[in-house]
């Protein structure tokens, strides 16, 4: 039997996106251009972009909402499941970034259906209208109870929520972090718990990524 190591989970994850989800110049293009722009290699796993997608069809969703672009990788994945008719807006409070995704998202063809606002999320969310059918909320953790307080408020009953990186290393089982970023993750489940407008679940995740997770909510 495999031993449970870092090395192992990458291993494991680099077969499943090789089998899964294989090779897509539009999204490699936009990991290089993240890559040569110097942000940090956050975006989710390529195995993760493909849930994201999978899971605005599932749903049905054609209003997406997300909440950090970075580069546009997981915008790009959503937003090629949104049809035709759908619509990504997405929020990122570094502009130099956002031109990295506007490129990227106008070169994978799906740029007519995305709109970048930059700012900082707090400043954004307040200016856009509801009726998101999913929430994707990806960016600073410390203000996660924020972003879900307005993602219930922007959506309606049945709009999932995701959020990301609620793992952090294990580190979110430690009560007496005084990590800003674990704290902020602890408050946002804390939120999706105790908050009458969600019901959540959470998953923890290996792989490409390290130890980390992801929440899952729908607004009741
Ligand atoms: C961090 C943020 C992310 O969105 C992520 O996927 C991984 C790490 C961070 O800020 O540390
Ligand atoms: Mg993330």
């Amino acid at each position: 039997m495999a031993e449970s190591t870092p090395q192992n989970w990458h291993d494991v994850d680099h077969y499943l996106a090789e089998t899964l989800v294989g090779h897509d110049p539009a999204l490699e293009a936009a990991l290089a251009a993240q890559r040569g722009a110097g942000m940090p290699e956050i975006e989710v796993a390529p195995v993760a972009g493909k849930l994201l997608n999978l899971l605005v069809r599932i749903s049905g969703a054609e209003r997406v909402l997300e909440i950090g672009t970075l580069g546009g990788y997981s915008t790009i994945w959503m937003a090629r499941a949104v049809g035709e008719r759908g619509r990504v807006t997405t929020i990122e409070a570094e502009a130099d970034n956002a031109a990295v995704a506007r490129a990227s998202i106008d070169a994978a063809g799906v740029g007519d259906r995305v709109d970048i606002r930059i700012g900082r999320a707090a400043d954004v969310l307040p200016t856009l209208v509801g009726g998101f059918d999913l929430v994707f909320i990806d960016a600073d953790k410390e203000s996660n109870t924020i972003y879900l307080d307005w993602a219930a408020k922007l959506g309606h009953p049945g709009t999932v929520v995701i959020v990301d990186n609620i793992g952090r290393n294990g580190d979110v089982a430690d009560a007496s972090s005084t990590d800003p970023m674990v704290v902020g993750t602890r408050a946002g489940l804390r939120m999706l718990a105790d908050d009458p407008r969600f019901d959540a679940t959470a998953l923890q995740t290996v792989g490409l990524k390290g130890w980390d997770g992801v929440a899952l909510a729908v607004v009741v």
